[in-house]
């Protein structure tokens, strides 16, 4: 009974539905939605912002509907201009929502129905919510991977343009946090844009992954209407078609692997933010961030503190958890889609807007940071860093290299005993410790030359590094190329 009480005037007798139903489903269930299952169930509050994607998505499938001849002219007018009209409330924020919007795609669709009346109602032909998420979160992920690549391809920029300077400012490379040989400034900076290297290729075969649309495969088994899957693809600018419909409704491995992206690539500058906060301290003193990007102690007035890169750390924490999160949502999940779906978005978007967020502001901060060079060049002056030096050249004097590190870790614990270095012995102490030693052996604590003997291909040499800063200024361009070919 209250069935047919709730049953909009007119369903059921072949008369088009006059307004809006409140539900999408309401004809098969007999009662209103329970209050607290609106709320459990409703995911407008974070999926709103994929309205420019939904209607795209619409007014691609709306056009096909027209073509295929399951639209009028007329009608397929009527709603798209209804569409374009809902789209620009969206982005005006004039959008009032109604207590019963379960999703953007049901808002938009009673909103629709509110402008444009019955023929709102043919939007959804051979179409399913189910193939229409995925097709949106799809636009939304080709999006925003390219924001990201280009996100990328700045830090680069940012990073690279630091180290033109500084291919001749020495610098202690560590291992173990423990000062291990010398490199340069630049070269460090360089390997940041290696990892950002790698970040942007994950990115763009993600956008790959993200090209395939499942429009088409309906709530999960395709639709019995003549429609032409091809049209809509191409009008959405799709490289292919999903090939199962089941899989399609049901896959979200594009959203994992681009959590994944973002977990990596936050894993990355969490570690240069580390770096940030290490060199920033008053005992490494290697740099200083500008006023603008430091931040102050509510108690202690001399403090300066490095909060943006400390929160960037953290926030690779957030964001592998949000990778986590995303795969528990799909491990176990049978075929095809279920509602645990909905919950792929607040960890995608949660993902994609930190990770764009914190390259944005990093990349302000690798550009303004202030290097202190001369305390560089001070901790990289340790002659202990040159060790493995005087090692290598008995090794090219015909030593075995077990026995030259052998014989020079007891150099070095000598001179710790006595409190001196290695660049204060004479030829004749070297010699006392080997015949090998010749007067070369004295030249090979000074900085300069320390980095040029290290230009094998990949190496901290002052001309390795420029070959090094030339090809990652090449690629950062080409990132940049490449985005735009795809459309950003
Ligand atoms: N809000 C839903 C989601 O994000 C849309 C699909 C709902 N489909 C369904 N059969 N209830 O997954």
């Amino acid at each position: 009974m209250p069935r047919r009480a709730r049953r909009p005037s007119g369903a059921g007798t072949g008369d088009p539905i006059r307004r809006a139903p409140t539900k999408v489903w309401e004809g098969r269930l007999g009662a209103a939605t329970a209050r607290r299952v609106e709320e459990y169930t409703e995911s407008l509050s974070f999926d709103r912002r994929l309205f420019a994607d939904d209607i795209e998505g619409s007014l691609a499938h709306a056009r096909m509907l027209r073509e295929t001849g399951l639209l009028t002219a007329g009608q397929h007018r009527a709603i798209a201009a209804g569409l374009r009209a809902v789209r620009r409330e969206l982005e005006l924020g004039e959008f009032a929502d109604a207590p019963a919007d379960e999703d953007i795609h049901t808002a938009v669709e009673r909103r629709l129905h509110e402008l444009i009346g019955p023929d709102a109602g043919r939007l959804h032909t051979a179409r399913s919510r189910n193939d229409q998420v995925a097709t949106d979160l799809r636009l939304w992920c080709r999006r925003r991977v390219m924001d990201l690549a280009l996100g990328c391809a700045g830090l680069q920029e940012a990073l690279i343009a630091r180290a033109r300077d500084h291919r001749l400012t020495p610098l202690p490379g560590y291992t173990h946090t423990q000062r291990a040989q010398v490199v340069s400034l630049a070269h460090h900076l360089l390997a940041y844009v290696e990892m950002l290297e790698r970040d942007v290729e994950r990115l763009l075969e993600t956008h790959r992954r993200c090209d395939v649309l499942p429009l088409g495969s309906g709530a999960l088994a395709g639709t019995t209407l003549p429609i032409d899957r091809d049209l809509t693809r191409r009008a959405l600018r799709f490289a292919a078609l999903s090939a199962n419909s089941l899989d399609a409704v049901s896959d979200r491995d594009f959203a994992v692997e681009l959590t994944f992206a973002c977990a990596l690539l936050m894993v990355h500058l969490s570690r240069l933010a580390e770096e940030l906060v290490l060199w920033t301290t008053a005992e490494f003193g290697f740099a200083e961030l500008p006023d603008a990007y430091a931040t102050g102690s509510s108690l202690m007035p001399q403090k300066k503190n490095a909060d943006v890169c400390e929160l960037a750390r953290a926030r690779a924490g957030r964001v592998t958890g949000d990778l986590v999160t995303l795969l528990s949502v799909l491990k176990g999940l049978p075929l095809a889609y279920d509602r645990d779906l909905q919950e792929d978005k607040q960890p995608l978007f949660d993902a994609v807007d930190t990770a764009e967020a914190s390259l944005a502001v990093l990349t302000e901060v690798v550009a303004q940071v202030s290097f202190d060079t001369r305390a560089m060049r001070r901790a990289a002056s340790d002659p202990m860093l040159l060790a493995t030096d005087v090692a290598e050249h008995l090794v090219t004097r015909g030593l075995p290299f077990r026995e030259a590190h052998l014989l020079v870790g007891r150099v070095v614990r000598e001179c710790v005993a006595s409190r001196r270095t290695l660049a204060d012995l004479s030829l004749a102490e070297w010699r006392r410790h080997s015949r090998l030693f010749d007067e070369e052996v004295l030249g090979l604590f000074e900085l300069d030359g320390a980095l040029r003997r290290r230009e094998l291909p990949g190496g901290p040499g002052p001309r390795a590094v420029s070959r090094a800063l030339a090809r990652a200024a090449r690629r950062a361009a080409r990132t940049r190329e490449h985005v735009a070919s795809l459309g950003a």
